[in-house]
């Protein structure tokens, strides 16, 4: 949704631009009340073994959390400039914002993956 959100702007499609970029905020609501949910109710899995897998696993943890702690202002500064159809400075802090909101929601479904499937808890 992210990059399809992106592409259209790139085809200067403004109001499904906007329509998308909401869009992926409402889902990203949505799986924060979630996540604190889970957390809250079953707790934290830790990730089993002690190899390279795991220092891969923790490399991506890392990034990602200290990542998505970023996002949070910078989405709310980039979706703020847009509402006030500031668009010079909103071009400029979503070319920030745009990679590592992508790479946070991606690394999200890796470290998902990799807990529940490549290395479940036993
Ligand atoms: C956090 C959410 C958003 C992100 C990450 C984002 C991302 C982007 C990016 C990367 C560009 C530059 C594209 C390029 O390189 O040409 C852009 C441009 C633009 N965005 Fe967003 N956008 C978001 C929300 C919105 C919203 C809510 C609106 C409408 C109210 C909007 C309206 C626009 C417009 C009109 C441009 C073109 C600006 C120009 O060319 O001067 N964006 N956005």
């Amino acid at each position: 949704m992210l990059l399809t959100a992106f592409a259209a702007i790139r085809r200067g499609e403004r109001e499904k631009h906007r329509n998308l970029m909401l869009t992926n905020l409402g889902v990203s609501i949505v799986f924060l009340v979630c996540y604190v949910l889970q957390v809250s109710t079953v707790g934290h899995k830790s990730f089993p073994g002690d190899d390279w897998v795991r220092v891969v696993f923790l490399t991506i943890l890392t990034t990602h959390t200290i990542l998505a702690v970023c996002l949070v202002p910078l989405v709310l500064r980039t979706f703020f400039l847009a509402i006030r159809q500031r668009f010079t400075e909103h071009r400029r802090i979503a070319r920030i914002t745009f990679p590592i909101w992508l790479y946070v929601s991606v690394t999200g479904v890796v470290i998902y993956w990799m807990v529940n499937h490549l290395r479940p808890y036993a």
